[in-house]
């Protein structure tokens, strides 16, 4: 038996948050053997339930947030760890193996240069408008978007607006629906947004703060697996978030989301893709309109189409792509 089989698996997720091993953390000394046919079979594995390549750098990762479910479990070996997953195919151990290879690194308006662009788009839509976001993590990126909405749009129409918040990881939605986050993750934000958007902790609640219930109550959250065959999604939305989650998916699989994605967008809706992230490489369907938003191709086209049959010779009219 292993002299740390009693340990709990206290749940830290704070490595969690990072791209990279953490020095005397993950890559530290081991208390497990770790081979690289586990490390294959483990990524074998997390890429047929999630689409999430590992590679070969993230090793030291895969060892570190795994060790911990073989302490909680109380196992010797990762090759125990990983028969059980496999012969018992219990959900919750799936679960807990997914949640642990996820990465979930985000912020209150990251990539801050895509939200004015979607304050000015929703302004121009039909309302009410939708927009999903589709690698919420712990929350900061929907609410983010939410915050936009109601600056833009003003609390009545915000409120009447739809914003589905999606991801594979059930612990980071657990966060992400209870909206409380520590006062540094949102320090940078403008005083009348803190005002405005947040409630500040007192007591045994001090260094923390809560999302107000107007916010809260804009977003629906939701489990969803990006790699799935069918999102069971029955609405199209004007705009759909999918930033730096398409990193962990190689070309194949990010191009099967893309085909995904494109009959639940409206006509000239806008998705919203992460800096490092570039799908004019992987599909057709979707092109470039600048600073990592992407339109239909269709969209613009069929737009092309119904504005040269629909308005009347000599009315005005806007250009297209005017609105990024
Ligand atoms: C690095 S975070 C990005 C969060 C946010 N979109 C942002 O840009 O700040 C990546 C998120 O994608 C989620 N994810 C990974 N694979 C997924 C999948 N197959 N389906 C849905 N979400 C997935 C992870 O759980 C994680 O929360």
């Amino acid at each position: 038996m292993n002299a740390l089989r009693s340990r709990p698996d206290r749940g830290d997720r704070s490595d969690r948050h990072a791209d990279v091993p953490r020095a005397g953390g993950e890559g530290a000394a081991r208390d497990f053997e770790f081979t690289s046919a586990d490390f294959e079979r483990i990524r074998a594995l997390i890429h047929r339930r999630a689409g999430i390549s590992l590679s070969d750098h993230k090793r030291d990762m895969a060892y570190s947030r795994l060790a911990r479910r073989l302490r909680a479990l109380g196992l010797d070996t990762f090759r125990d760890y990983l028969d059980e997953l496999e012969k018992r195919n219990d959900a919750n151990e799936w679960e807990a193996f997914t949640n642990a290879l996820t990465t979930n690194l985000t912020a209150f308006f990251r990539e801050a240069h895509h939200f004015p662009i979607l304050a000015d788009f929703v302004k121009r839509r039909t309302q009410p408008v939708s927009v999903w976001c589709s690698a919420a993590s712990t929350g900061e990126e929907p609410y983010s978007i939410a915050m936009t909405l109601i600056e833009s749009l003003g609390e009545r129409a915000a409120r009447e607006s739809r914003v589905l918040a999606t991801d594979l990881d059930t612990q980071v939605l657990a966060k992400a629906d209870a909206g409380v986050y520590a006062y540094d993750q949102v320090k940078h934000l403008s005083p009348e947004r803190l005002k405005r958007f947040f409630l500040k902790g007192t007591g045994s609640h001090a260094g923390l703060v809560k999302v107000r219930p107007e916010l809260r109550q804009m977003i629906k959250f939701e489990q969803l697996n990006l790699t799935d065959a069918d999102y069971g999604l029955r609405q199209t939305f004007d705009a759909i978030f999918c930033r730096n989650v398409m990193i962990y998916f190689d070309k194949p699989t990010q191009a099967q989301v893309l085909t995904r994605f494109e009959p639940l967008m409206k006509p000239d809706g806008l998705l919203f893709a992460g800096h490092s992230e570039n799908f004019t490489y992987v599909t057709q369907a979707f092109r470039l309109r600048g600073q990592t938003v992407y339109e239909l191709t269709r969209g613009r086209a069929a737009a092309a189409t119904s504005t040269a049959t629909a308005v009347k010779p000599g009315a005005k009219t806007e250009p297209l792509g005017a609105t990024v």
